[in-house]
Formats: C-alpha cells, sequence, structure tokens
C-alpha cells in the first residue's frame, strides 16, 4: 500500500490579521509549517509528502530544508482547488492512499494519525480524525431557538485518509458540479463513499485566529519536551 502526504498550504490566513500568512507564524521555535511538515517526516510510511504553496508566496523556498520527500505543488484559489492541484500532480505514478494534512494543524500526534491509516486500510474505507462535540450546541440567529442533541455530532479534524482514485474522482466533480467542500470528507460524502469517523485528540486544533495562538505554542513546548 503506498501512501502519500498532502499539505494544504497555499492560504492567506485572513482571520488571523498577520502580516505573513499563518503558516509562517514562529511558535516554539520554528514556524507552524516547520513543525506540521517535522511531524509528518517521522511517518516512514509515507512516500511523498506534496506541499501546495501559493505561487506568490515569499517564505517557503527560505525554510530550513526538512525532509527529501517533501515536494512543493501550486495552491489554488480555495483548500480544495491546492488539494485536488496535488491529487493531479500525482496521476502519472499514483499512490493507494492519500493523507491530506492541514499545514495549520501542528499538534495532531503520530499515534493518531497511525491508528485512522491502520484502521482505513484494514476496513479498505477511507477515514479522518474527527472528535466528538463536547460542548452544549444552540441553533439560533439572536436567541437561541433551540438545543442541538450532540450524540451524533463530531468535530471534523485532519488528517483525512482516502484511496487516491476516489478522492481525486469525488473531489474533481464535486468542484465541477458546483457543491461547498470544506474537507475532502465533504467531497467524499457527496460522492455517496464511506467516510470512517476515527476519535482522535481535541486538541488537534486548527490555528485560525489569534487567541488560537498561545494554547498552540503552550501545547508545542509540551510536545517537545
Ligand atoms: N489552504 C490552501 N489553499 C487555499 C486556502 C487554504 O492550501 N486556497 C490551506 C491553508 O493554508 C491551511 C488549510 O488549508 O493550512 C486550512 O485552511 P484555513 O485554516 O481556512 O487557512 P486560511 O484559508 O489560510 O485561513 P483563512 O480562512 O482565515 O483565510
Ligand atoms: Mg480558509
Amino acid at each position: 500500500q503506498t501512501i502519500t502526504a498532502i499539505v494544504p498550504a497555499a492560504g492567506v490566513g485572513s482571520r488571523m490579521q498577520h502580516s505573513a500568512p499563518k503558516q509562517y507564524i514562529e511558535l516554539a521555535g520554528k514556524t507552524i509549517l516547520e513543525h506540521t511538515l517535522s511531524k509528518l517526516a517521522e511517518l516512514n510510511e509515507l512516500n511523498t509528502i506534496k506541499v501546495a504553496i501559493s505561487d506568490d508566496d515569499g517564505y517557503f523556498a527560505d525554510l530550513p530544508h526538512i525532509d527529501k520527500r517533501i515536494e512543493r505543488v501550486s495552491g489554488g484559489k480555495e483548500r480544495a482547488d491546492s488539494v485536488l492541484n496535488a491529487l493531479l500532480s500525482l496521476a502519472d505514478n499514483p499512490p493507494d492512499w492519500v493523507l491530506v494534512h492541514d499545514a495549520a494543524r501542528p499538534l495532531v500526534c503520530l499515534a493518531d494519525i497511525q491508528r485512522l491509516m491502520t484502521e482505513c486500510i484494514a476496513a479498505n474505507e477511507g477515514g479522518i480524525l474527527a472528535s466528538k462535540v463536547k460542548d452544549t450546541i444552540k441553533r439560533g440567529h439572536t436567541h437561541s431557538e433551540q438545543t442541538v442533541p450532540r450524540d451524533d455530532l463530531w468535530q471534523a479534524l485532519t488528517p483525512q485518509f482516502f484511496p487516491y482514485q476516489a478522492l481525486t474522482n469525488a473531489l474533481s466533480s464535486a468542484l465541477k458540479n458546483g457543491v461547498t467542500i470544506t474537507d475532502e470528507a465533504s467531497a467524499i460524502e457527496w460522492a455517496k463513499q464511506p467516510v470512517k469517523l476515527v476519535a482522535g485528540r481535541s486538541d488537534n486544533i486548527k490555528i485560525t485566529t489569534p487567541e488560537d495562538l498561545d494554547l498552540a505554542a503552550f501545547l508545542l513546548q509540551k510536545q517537545q519536551n
């Protein structure tokens, strides 16, 4: 079973309101993108690590060398376009599986990634890391109209792990059909293919707004000890 990692890292980080894209913010000694790539580089089962980088990115080329399996590919307008570009760049020598992981999630733990891959390969089904919703969830606009039962609600995390061909087909047709795609699983669901939910640690946060930075720095430091 050949496995290639895809790391979407072509966003501008508008919600972070920082001068550089958020993946280049330095936390606990190195940039968020370096933390993420160093973690994936510990997985010997990956044959290649494709990183989607914007064509006007002025930072990636200056990062220190991390691993010889890392290759740059052009990002696209939306996250899904970046992932599809990376998938299409693999078409000549397609892997069996792809592991898609946000650059903005440097806190993922290796044990969770291993479990996701093992369980999906054993079941021969794609799947995602996800964590059960913990808060009481309200529906409403200015006032709460309803408390939503949360027993079957999950927060989708990454990595998301799918057969190469199934994901490439699902993502290309979903995008052609104008379907809103926020993660790989949403394209697979739209294509009526299975998405296994594999419970992962909820501290695998996507660094998104300024208030995420202190928590992420603290957790990264803790992981390094
Ligand atoms: N991403 C990408 N290509 C895009 C948009 C996003 O590769 N056109 C990547 C981001 O770099 C990030 C991941 O997808 O690692 C998750 O996206 P998100 O957290 O939304 O990052 P941004 O789009 O950069 O942030 P924002 O939405 O606040 O602008
Ligand atoms: Mg975004």
